[in-house]
């Protein structure tokens, strides 16, 4: 009994799905909250003059009355019917999300099923991040991923935009940032490391970068906001900020021979000058970011120059400090209040708990979850991104067949296991704003590349920040993924290959350090 039970198990792992002619609420990502589907296929008119919108209705408006206020203003009614279909929402937002929501469904087919959805999100922040610093890949890819993010009702895109490897972001103050350090010699992270970290220009034959222009940008969020996305920007600091000390070495530490050190990989937090860097760094980004949100990084910092800066220790004397750690808390705070006093809130990485923060700083957890449940414990907000299930450069499936990526394997299944109320006390649910899926660049060099490691692991991340813990059911939603990543490579996406994934890969996580490793 046990034999055929797994053998069955098996077989429904390997089985490709057979693709109904027919599309409907059943077959779109994320589930929608509640459906249902009667006799009867629509097919819809082209010029979308079949679909009626009604905002605020009173009956739509008592349906979602209790709904917390993020979920109200994303919440939709559709139903698609003999006469067409018909959209109720509260909002503008919610309205978008029913027409993705129809997209996806006249995406996988035109003829959709007589059917009726009412739905809203579980989690207010769902969201991708792109590191961009490691990797360029420009405007259009962009573009291109804002799309697949509001197909997948998606509400964020955090863009990594400074680190060591690139500063990718036009500031009218400081120029160098992008006429020198967003311009590397190495194609890729690993040969620019390589290589001794060299930077050049843009009229360098070997030049390999290149950075965001202030118009690119307001052109990025006007074209996110129409899809109801909001771009988070993360100036990245104290560490991972190596550039910044290559461009302007004044203001970098300086070492006992008097000497600054420009390849140091933090920030200087004993110089004055890199205060007034980073606020009017943060004055330029707040004009081109409309948003509550400004990510400051912080995480990583290396904090070994702090120990041999002369400023850096005059900074410690006088302000008391009996361990560099609390440099780090000491400028973490500055900005924060910075930032507050200009109506923003800060998001940082999980080390910024670690030495003292006002309790309005969001924390975003990396390091796997323990940071984040902490951090809700002490009253702070929390995103919910943790190197054990959502790092989207980790493998996706088993080494031998995959290029080069970081860490154990995250395959699709073990990204869907994913809660971000796992080991959250009830008492602190309302702390976690959501997930996140973080793709970090060094081992990723072109767009292509980028969107493979994206889809389908994202599809995971959307249904767990939309659809409610207890309906999710992974078989049935790898179902659904093999239908998406059909309609996504039409799409012209370059998704993992989801049909041949390796039987282990679709059935369990494995570790480097598992000893059956070495036999696949
Ligand atoms: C991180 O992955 N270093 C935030
Ligand atoms: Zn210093």
């Amino acid at each position: 009994m046990i034999r055929k039970l797994i053998i069955t198990a098996a077989f429904a792992a390997v089985s490709t799905i057979s693709l109904s002619a027919i599309s409907g609420p059943d077959k779109i990502i994320p589930q929608p909250v509640d459906f249902s589907v009667a006799d009867g296929i629509y097919n819809l008119k082209t010029d979308g003059s079949d679909i009626k919108v009604y905002l605020s209705s009173p009956a739509f408006a008592d349906k979602v009355k209790d709904l917390p206020d993020f979920a109200k203003e994303e919440a939709y009614e559709l139903t698609v019917g003999k006469k067409g279909v018909k959209i109720y929402a509260m909002t503008e937002e919610g309205a978008f999300r029913a027409r993705q929501a129809l997209e996806m469904m006249r995406l996988i087919d035109r003829d959709i099923a007589y059917c009726s959805i009412f739905d809203y999100p579980r989690f207010q922040h769902r969201g991708i991040m792109l590191d961009e610093s490691r990797s360029f890949k420009g405007k259009d890819f962009i573009l291109k991923q804002i799309d697949a993010l509001a197909l997948l009702r998606m509400n964020v895109m955090h863009l990594h935009l400074t680190d060591a490897a690139g500063w990718r972001l036009q500031i009218d103050a400081y120029p160098d940032l992008t006429d020198h350090v967003a311009w590397r010699v190495g194609e890729t992270y690993h040969e620019w490391e390589g290589l001794g970290y060299p930077f050049t220009n843009a009229q360098d034959s070997k030049a390999y970068g290149g950075f965001y222009t202030k118009d690119d940008i307001r052109e990025i969020v006007a074209y996110a906001a129409e899809r109801h996305i909001d771009i988070i920007p993360e100036i990245e600091m104290p560490g991972h900020s190596m550039e910044v000390n290559r461009a302007y070495p004044e203001i970098a530490c300086v070492g006992e021979d008097g000497k600054p050190r420009p390849f140091s990989w933090d920030l200087c937090v004993g110089n004055d000058g890199t205060f007034k860097f980073l606020e009017t760094v943060l004055e330029e980004v707040i004009e081109l970011f409309p948003y509550k949100y400004i990510h400051i990084g912080g995480d990583e910092a290396v904090k070994k120059d702090w120990e041999e800066c002369v400023n850096c220790r005059k900074r410690m004397e006088e302000e008391g400090m009996k361990h560099k750690n609390e440099l780090q808390g000491y400028l973490v705070r500055h900005i924060e209040k910075f930032l507050r006093e200009r109506g923003k809130t800060v998001i940082g990485w999980d080390e910024i708990v670690e030495t003292g923060l006002p309790e309005e700083a969001v924390v975003m957890s990396w390091r796997g979850t323990p940071g984040g449940i902490k951090a809700a414990s002490e009253g702070h907000d929390v995103i919910m991104s943790p190197n054990s299930y959502v790092y989207l450069d980790y493998y996706q499936d088993l080494i031998r067949k995959e290029p080069k990526a970081v860490g154990h394997m995250q395959s699709l299944r073990h990204v869907y296991k994913y809660d971000p109320l796992e080991g959250i006390d009830p008492e602190y649910h309302h702390h976690i704003l959501g997930l996140q899926g973080n793709l970090w660049c060094e081992l990723i060099p072109y767009a292509a590349h980028a969107e493979y490691m994206l889809y389908p692991r994202a599809f995971a991340i959307a249904e767990i920040g939309w659809t409610p813990q207890e309906d999710r059911e992974f078989f049935h939603f790898r179902e659904r993924c093999l239908m998406l990543i059909t309609v996504f490579r039409s799409m012209g996406y370059n998704t993992f290959d989801l049909f041949n994934e390796s039987l282990r890969a679709q059935t369990g996580r494995l570790r480097f350090d598992d000893p059956t490793f070495k036999l696949l």
